[in-house]
């Protein structure tokens, strides 16, 4: 039950392979549940699945998304925003049915109250087929930082200061980097049915490393996937410290 891995040339193959994982759940199940991430890793792989629908081998009429994470607070028209950057990687570009697009809501009055009101979102949707992650460079997902506990459900979280630092090249400076965000829990990305965790550069080498060690530690939360029988690391040398 370790986490199996698939180690490919370049980030063109990366993209393609993970691309081609998701293309296999939404063909054997019209009206999939794909629990999507942003950043830059999954970018190729957006535009692999665009195209795939492009000339009609992939369908998105009937799949739902739930995205992982939102900054907050964030309005969906700022071009850093989670939702901003999934209309412009992906839904903008399939056929796919806005209204069961979900990511959690960057401008509620009471962030609390979006997390308790993304879990019902969550378990009205029903069990995710295929969660993709990437990983942040001191091993976070979602944004489930490092720390001394982690969270099972949705909630809200502070950003570390590396994570900021990571995140700062999107923005126009550090200072404009949200401090805050809402992101589902490790509870939350663990009830997936099937999990894949993208990775590449040599930033995420250690973070990979400490997972795949197959320990658990909260200081790297992506080593919490250890913990699920169905999780694929799709990754180049780079990442695996080659
Ligand atoms: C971000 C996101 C994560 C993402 C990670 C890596 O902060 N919250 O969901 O996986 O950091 O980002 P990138 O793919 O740009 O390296």
């Amino acid at each position: 039950m370790s986490i199996k891995v698939i180690r490919c040339e370049n980030y063109a193959e990366m993209s393609r392979a993970a691309a081609s994982i998701v293309a296999k759940v939404m063909i054997e199940k019209k009206n999939a549940v794909l629990g999507l991430a942003t950043g830059s890793t999954p970018v190729g792989m957006y535009g692999e699945l665009a195209e795939m629908n492009r000339i009609g081998v992939l369908d998105f009429s009937d799949v739902t998304t739930v995205n992982l994470d939102e900054y907050y607070p964030i309005s969906p028209d700022n071009d850093q925003s989670y939702r901003y950057f999934m209309n412009e990687n992906l839904f903008d570009h399939v056929n796919i049915d806005k209204s069961r697009t979900y990511v959690p809501d960057g401008t509620a009055a009471d962030p609390d109250d979006a997390c308790r009101r993304y879990e019902e979102i969550l378990d009205s949707v029903g069990q995710v087929d295929i969660q993709v992650l990437g990983i942040g460079q001191n091993g976070h997902i979602g944004f489930n930082e490092p720390a001394e506990s982690l969270e099972v459900l949705t909630h809200v979280t502070g950003l570390t200061a590396s994570t900021i630092k990571a995140n700062a090249r999107f923005f126009a400076s550090e200072a404009d980097v949200p401090t805050k965000a809402l992101t589902m829990g490790m509870g939350t990305i663990l009830r997936a049915k099937k999990i894949i965790i993208m990775a590449n550069g040599a930033a995420k080498r250690d973070a990979v490393a400490v997972m795949l060690k197959g320990g658990l530690t909260t200081s790297c939360p992506a080593s919490l996937l250890n913990l699920h029988p169905d999780v694929t690391l799709i990754c180049d040398p780079a990442a695996l410290g080659e």
